[in-house]
């Protein structure tokens, strides 16, 4: 029988998930349970590059694996656990750090931006960061990973370790693709709709929440900003209003174009009720499930200890191999 394919990915616990997270990458995740062997990781050693305060970090970690069961992914089909229970990530981050450049961590965009953010801690985690990510990735041997846009200098880099590793040692990772959105790969900040929709953003009203009350949804996108065109059009020059038209777009599963023609000649003040319509319905029963996983913090360890068990195994497979093939004495 043929190998289903193997899918990873995951978020960063900071914060409240996005509407850009949840169409960029959770949204795909769902999708693909149906047919491949996903695993879906809370990221939490990521975290660690920025300083957490550690109660409020739990509580953020907890309450991101509700977010993920609340997004409708099915923890029977899917391994979903946190990323520091598995304790080969760091390992294989280790081996992978010893084979990549400095040059070429220099040139990943992340790092820079972070670093300008982050001036009074621009820590060496921040800086091989993009290994542990390539180690989350090959650990399991993975296919395919769905994320956003913004990943995808990420997963090149992941991509040429993992070729770089193969022929240095020997076959042991297979290359894995990159999988994004067709729409809706890079959502934009509300504000500054050239800038990506970002959960650290400083300005509230850049970004929409999953755990935003609708009053907070509808002002959100009433103070979205768009431009004098009064044309409801999706095109580059007016970005603010492609990128209302993208959310609607995922949300409902209508094309762009179907939007652009349902919208021919109305208003933006009426196309901006309509699109926070359509997020509210969305959210309603993300709110409503997400409040009762965290009534039921036994269901939520249940499923990051089993998570963690089975990922575990398949982390201790390829570890026993990579041990091998760089010669270090197996246990
Ligand atoms: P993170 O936590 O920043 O974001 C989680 C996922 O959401 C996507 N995303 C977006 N998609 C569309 N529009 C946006 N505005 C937007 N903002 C974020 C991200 O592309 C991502 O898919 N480094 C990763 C976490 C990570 C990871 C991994 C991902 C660590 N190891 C292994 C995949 C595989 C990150 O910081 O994602």
């Amino acid at each position: 029988m043929k190998r289903k394919k193997v899918v990873f990915s995951g978020a960063q616990p900071t914060g409240s998930l996005t509407l850009g997270n949840y169409i960029g990458a959770l949204q795909n995740w769902k999708f693909l349970e149906k047919e491949h062997n996903c695993l879906y990781c809370i990221v939490d050693l990521h975290s660690l590059t920025v300083r957490q305060d550690p109660e409020e970090f739990r509580k953020i970690s907890l309450s991101f694996l509700a977010q993920y069961l609340a997004s409708g992914l099915d923890p029977e089909k899917n391994i979903i656990f946190f990323q520091s229970h598995v304790p080969q990530h760091t390992e294989l981050s280790w081996i992978l750090g010893c084979n990549t450049y400095v040059g070429e961590l220099n040139r990943m965009t992340q790092f820079k931006d972070k670093s300008e953010r982050n001036r009074d801690n621009v820590n060496s985690g921040l800086f091989t960061y993009p290994v542990l990510m390539a180690a989350d990735i090959l650990l399991y041997k993975t296919d395919l990973v769905p994320v956003g846009e913004d990943q995808k200098q990420h997963l090149e880099l992941t991509r040429d370790i993992a070729a770089r590793f193969n022929n240095l040692y020997g076959e042991t990772f297979p290359i894995p693709e990159i999988y994004t959105p067709k729409i809706g790969a890079k959502i934009m900040s509300l504000q500054e709709p050239t800038k990506k929709m970002s959960k650290s953003d400083e300005n509230l009203n850049s970004t929409i929440l999953l755990m935003d009350s609708e009053d907070i949804v509808v002002k959100k996108i009433k103070r979205a900003v768009t431009d004098s065109e009064n044309v409801i059009a999706y095109r580059d020059e007016q970005p603010g209003i492609k990128n209302l038209i993208t959310i609607y777009s995922c949300l409902t599963g209508l094309s762009a174009e179907e939007v652009v023609s349902k919208y021919e000649g109305k208003g933006y003040g009426m196309f901006k009720t309509d699109t926070a319509e359509v997020v509210i319905e969305f959210l309603r029963p993300f709110r409503k499930n997400y409040e009762d996983y965290m009534r039921n913090p036994d269901f939520i360890e249940k499923v990051y200890k089993t998570g963690a068990q089975r990922a575990y195994e398949l982390a201790e497979d390829t570890m026993i191999l990579v041990r091998e093939r760089m010669g270090l004495i197996q246990k």
